[in-house]
């Protein structure tokens, strides 16, 4: 069975649309990874701030290799240069250190924190086809 990797970010208010620009322009390379299945932006709406970063996976393993490559690398880019340029620090909570996934720098802070939470799938449905 599949297993699902959220990454749950804290934006203020003033910053969503930052981030949503900042996702707008994604370097789109999740979807060439190996195992990779879905991916959804999730924009909090009612009962919660937080916005969640949905991705599913075939495999752990499938995960931690993209997390471990230089794909991911890429998909955060941006936040690496930022910090590389000399950025304020904004860095978010749980940041993995210099030259890693981060949502600051131009266009302003997004994510003041990113916690990342692991599922596995126990089941699934789609609908049924006529
Ligand atoms: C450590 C804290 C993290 C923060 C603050 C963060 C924030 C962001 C931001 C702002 C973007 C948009 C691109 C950019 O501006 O660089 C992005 C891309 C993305 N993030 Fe993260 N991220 C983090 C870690 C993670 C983790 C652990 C996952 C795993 C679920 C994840 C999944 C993704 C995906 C799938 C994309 C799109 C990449 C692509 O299009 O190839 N992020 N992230």
């Amino acid at each position: 069975m599949s297993i699902v990797k959220i990454n749950a970010l804290t934006v203020p208010p003033e910053a969503r649309a930052t981030l949503e620009q900042r996702f707008a322009g994604r370097a789109g390379m999740v979807e060439a990874a190996d195992g990779f299945e879905w991916f959804e932006l999730l924009r909090p709406v009612e009962g919660t701030d937080t916005y969640l970063v949905y991705t599913r996976w075939r495999s752990e393993e499938d995960f931690q290799k993209w997390q471990a490559s230089n794909a991911f690398q890429a998909g955060h880019a941006r936040a690496a240069t930022d910090a590389a340029s000399g950025q304020p620090p904004a860095r978010p909570v749980g940041h993995p250190g210099p030259g890693g996934p981060g949502a600051s720098g131009p266009g302003g802070q997004a994510a003041t924190g990113a916690q990342l939470w692991s599922f596995e799938v126990v089941q699934s449905a789609a609908p049924a086809t006529a």
